[in-house]
């Protein structure tokens, strides 16, 4: 899809669609009065008939039988004014995208809300993501009569923006895309062996530096929290380091990411329900590596490190035992109590790994708890960290990039229920707070660096479609690793 800017008016684009965003206010709206006197009236009569308030998720369509240069004209509802204004933009450009596919239309044009685009740059980027993604789908497995229609072309954003901003919406949006691939694939095509190639591939395109560890080179590095959940498993495990390394950089990131490619709690075997969607496991690592992309297209200049310790999480002969004491690569040892809890395993001895990076700052990314879940919801990640003024910074990346993120503690009087008698720690504390004993456990492994936490088990894939945010995968935290780290990049 190409998309350019320009400040043309609503009523100056000859093209298939035109898309209105609206908010409530839909009466003072200015482009609407502007559309309703060339269409006679009818856009008006239109809205009160179908009680068209520009309240979330309504549109109101119509045919302009020639009486403006844009074929139909859509009326999108944003809803509440001032509400979060780069998710409105994205959710606009999303359904913008959905409806003209589902039109046949080859041209589109889109109309934001004046309130909502006085920053033009920012909301070209999240106009452009919005659009892209609205228009992902991962329907390689259907047969093509079975795939809906994808007709758009061209898109047209009615603002004045540089190319840049649209650039950076596009690196952004292909990241995403590329994360949501990585996550809708079964687990049986998304393999660690797979993920490394897909890193390989990321690599070689983005001119990053890969370095790619199997099972003998994990054990010669004392990585045994992470072998023991591998050992289970008929697939062999795969450590990958992408490496950005921009000449002057003084900032250096490391970005852990949890990747279990598919988590059958081992011999504490899941359910069928909740087995049913652990494919998704591995989203964590699906966005560190695929933000790696973003990153060297856009040249910032902070050094960043992509770690993910990729395995499967499997009940076999040979699988890992609850009793079993394990050695990190730190040197602490772990007693199992729970199979389940394999991603903090995987996840501590990968958080050495970069530690021996020397970094300023470490980040993880881990579908980790259902715990999480019940705290925050499935649209809301939660966020731990060992320092107020990073966690500050990355909350709000969070909030520029549209994606919904919430602060838990770490309670120092929940780390008791870690406390092992025959080791230095157990790898599951009790039932409630889950999401907060996992943080601790976590925390036991960065030493003072500062670290944050970020549990996407609930946003990093979804069974509801809305606005850009398709069914399945949906790419969660890789908008806003690209936000934190331009942050970091132009400070
Ligand atoms: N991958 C799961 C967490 C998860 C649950 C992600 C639901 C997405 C949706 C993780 O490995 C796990 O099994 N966690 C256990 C921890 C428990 C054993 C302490 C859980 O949440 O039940
Ligand atoms: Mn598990
Ligand atoms: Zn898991």
């Amino acid at each position: 899809m190409k998309i350019t800017a320009a400040a043309s008016t609503p009523l100056q684009v000859k093209v298939d669609l035109l898309v209105v965003g609206c908010e409530d206010d839909v009466d003072e709206n200015p482009i609407v009065a502007s559309l309703d006197g060339p269409l006679g009236g009818t856009l008006r009569r239109a809205m009160q008939d179908e009680r068209f308030r520009g309240k979330p998720g309504q549109v109101l369509s119509l045919h302009t039988q020639g009486r403006t240069p844009a074929a139909r004209i859509a009326l999108v509802g944003l809803g509440d004014r001032g509400g979060a204004r780069p998710a409105a933009l994205q959710v606009l450009g999303g359904r913008a995208a959905r409806l003209a596919n589902g039109a046949g239309a080859i041209t589109l044009a889109v109309a934001a809300p004046p309130s909502l685009t006085t920053d033009s740059a920012t909301a070209a980027q999240a106009l452009t993501e919005g659009l892209l993604l609205g228009a992902y789908r991962f329907d390689r497995y259907l047969a093509e009569d079975k795939r809906a229609p994808r007709t758009l072309a061209s898109a047209q954003l009615l603002l004045a923006a540089p190319a840049s901003a649209i650039a950076r919406g596009e690196h952004v949006a292909a990241a995403t895309a590329r994360a949501r691939d990585l996550v809708n694939e079964p687990a049986a095509v998304m393999t660690p062996t797979r993920m490394a190639a897909v890193a390989a591939e990321i690599a070689a395109a983005s001119g990053l530096e890969l370095v790619v560890l199997g099972p003998r080179e994990c054990a010669e590095r004392g990585m045994g929290l992470y072998l023991a959940v591998a050992q289970g498993s008929a697939q062999e495990p795969r450590f990958i380091h992408l490496a950005y390394k921009p000449a002057g950089a003084s900032k250096r990131v490391v970005l852990v990411g949890k990747g279990v490619t598919f988590d059958s709690g081992g011999l504490s075997l899941k359910p069928n329900d909740g087995m049913l969607d652990m494919k998704t496991d591995m989203a964590g690592a699906a966005a560190v590596l695929s933000v790696m992309q973003a990153i060297a297209a856009e040249k910032l200049s902070v050094e960043v490190h992509a770690l993910a310790a990729c395995t499967e999480n499997m009940p076999s002969g040979t699988a890992y035992k609850l009793g079993d004491v394990l050695r990190s690569k730190a040197g602490k040892t772990v007693e199992i109590n729970n199979t389940d809890a394999e991603g903090r395993l995987t996840l501590a001895d990968a958080l050495t790994y970069g530690l021996d990076l020397k970094p300023t700052a470490v980040f993880d990314f881990a579908t980790l708890t259902g715990a999480c879940v019940v705290a925050l919801g499935p649209y809301i990640a939660g966020v731990m960290s060992n320092n107020d003024a990073l966690c500050g910074q990355w909350l709000a990346a969070a909030g520029a990039a549209g994606e919904e993120m919430w602060r838990l503690p770490l309670p120092d009087r929940l780390h008791e229920q870690l406390k092992s008698e025959i080791a230095d720690m157990k790898n599951t504390g009790e039932r409630w707070g889950g999401a907060l004993t996992a943080g601790l456990f976590l925390k036991e492994f960065v030493g003072d660096v500062p670290w944050v936490h970020v549990d996407l088990a609930g946003p990093s894939s979804t069974d509801k479609e809305n606005g850009h945010v398709a069914k399945g995968g949906t790419g969660f935290g890789v908008a806003t690793i690209f936000e934190y780290l331009r942050r970091v990049s132009a400070a």
